[in-house]
């Protein structure tokens, strides 16, 4: 037998008894339904999968110079994290600015994305209404909603992002 196939065979017999089980390698740990359903949740362009809960961009104003304006500024004017306001009209410019209000195609998706990855350090901490109230509010911001609009999902479904036709769908939504 060559010395290949030796050390080949050697490495089988180290991992069929030791890493891997007979019921499988053993990586991670199991997971309960409860545990899933608290971070199995999507909101789609359209709106569908928005939760209940309402809030406007004064409420959002309160929420967002506790829980976001170390990292995005007054305002939403940016600092260690994004800009998330302004920039409309500068994307066919030499100097694109790119934020929430100047670029996303869907309003929705402000939403899905406090409540899935906002504030950064502890995400999921915020109530669906804290998440409308700050959507709200960076809406205002950008110029988009007026300040006393209350977001909640069927409100939010129906706001118009000023990029919005700039984009194409590779497929639709149903
Ligand atoms: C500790 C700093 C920090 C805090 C606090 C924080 N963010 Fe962020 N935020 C970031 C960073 C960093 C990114 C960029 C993340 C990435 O690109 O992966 C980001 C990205 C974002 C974006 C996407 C911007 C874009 O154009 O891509 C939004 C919207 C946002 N944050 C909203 C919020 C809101 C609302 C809060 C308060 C509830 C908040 N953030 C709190 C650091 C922070």
């Amino acid at each position: 037998m060559s010395m290949h196939k030796l050390v080949l065979v050697a490495s089988m017999a180290c991992c069929s008894t030791t890493a891997m089980g007979d019921d499988g390698p053993r990586l991670g740990r199991s997971i309960d339904d409860a545990t899933v359903a608290a971070i199995d949740f999507v909101v789609l362009p359209n709106g569908e999968g928005l939760p209940a809960g309402s809030g406007d961009s004064v409420q959002g104003e309160k929420i967002y110079v506790k829980e976001c304006v170390s990292c995005h500024g007054a305002s939403g004017q940016g600092g260690i994290g994004d800009a998330l306001v302004g920039g409309q009209g500068t994307l066919a410019s030499d100097s694109p600015v790119r934020t929430v209000g100047s670029y996303w195609p869907y309003a929705t998706t402000l939403f899905d994305y406090i409540r899935r990855a906002m504030p950064y350090s502890k995400p999921g901490s915020l109530t669906d209404s804290d998440v409308y109230a700050l959507t709200a509010y960076i809406l205002f911001l950008n110029g988009i909603v007026a300040e006393k609009d209350v977001m909640m999902a069927d409100t939010l479904a129906k706001v118009h992002m000023p990029n919005q036709d700039n984009f194409v769908w590779a497929y639709r939504p149903k």
